[in-house]
């Protein structure tokens, strides 16, 4: 099985990722949490995504393409993996496209004054990559490994604008280009987590 999550930042792809891919025992593979690696691990390649990251604009194609590129021949891909946040942009699918099929491109909708909300009060593990919400979980450590959680430097309120700006211009194009390709399910985002989570197996035919 191999899958796209797209949707909004905030719509809840790494939350939902994290729940399909264990169901389908298949590779969770946010490019986010990547970036997010490479920056604590102070390579050359996060000080350069650091800089776009918290401005809320894209890293170039180039740089994540490559990197999904390798990412993807690892043995824990054998039995397939879900990409959580790419592609982003039409050269990204089209990328992908000429190295790997996918079977289904999963679209989460959610209507745009939700999102602020959601990434406000998101609190992420380091370690993991878990994402919870101050108004569903209290506690300040990972409910999974323990970790102190924290909050993302591009969550401000004036990147989260930018990032939205730029997921309507670059990335919100890539639900037409899977529908012509006949890969997109749509799933309605503004429900429980459960609920979502049920909608997506449903839409997956699981
Ligand atoms: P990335 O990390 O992918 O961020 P994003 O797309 O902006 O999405 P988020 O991670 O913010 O949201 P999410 O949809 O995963 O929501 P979550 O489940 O956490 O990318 C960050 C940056 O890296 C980009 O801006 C870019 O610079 C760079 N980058 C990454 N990939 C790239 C690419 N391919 N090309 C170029 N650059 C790239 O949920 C959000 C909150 O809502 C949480 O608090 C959660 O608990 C809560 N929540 C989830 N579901 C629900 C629900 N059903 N009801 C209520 N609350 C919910
Ligand atoms: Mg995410």
């Amino acid at each position: 099985m191999k899958l796209i999550f797209l949707g909004p930042p905030g719509a809840g792809k790494g939350t939902q990722a994290e729940r399909i891919a264990e169901r389908f025992e298949i590779a969770h593979l946010s490019t986010g949490d990547m970036l997010r690696a490479e920056i604590r691990n102070a390579t050359p390649l996060g000080a350069a995504a650091k800089a776009y990251i918290d401005r809320g604009e894209l890293v170039p194609d180039s740089v994540i393409i490559d990197m999904v590129r390798e990412r993807i021949t690892r043995e824990d891909c054998k039995k397939g993996f879900l990409l959580d946040g790419f592609p982003r942009t039409v050269v990204q699918a089209e990328a992908l496209q000429s190295f790997t099929d996918v079977d289904f491109a999963v679209n989460i909708d959610v209507p745009s004054e939700r999102l602020v909300k959601r990434i406000s009060g998101r609190r992420m593990c380091p370690d993991c990559g878990a994402a919870y919400h101050v108004s569903m979980y209290a506690e300040t450590t990972c409910q999974k490994c323990g970790a102190v959680l924290y909050q993302r430097d591009d969550d401000r309120e004036e990147t989260v604008y930018n990032r939205l700006k730029v997921y309507t211009e670059k990335t919100a194009p890539l639900i037409a280009y899977y529908e012509a390709e006949e890969k997109l399910i749509t799933v309605n985002g503004d429900q429980a987590v459960d609920a979502v989570t049920e909608s997506i197996l449903k839409g997956l035919g699981a």
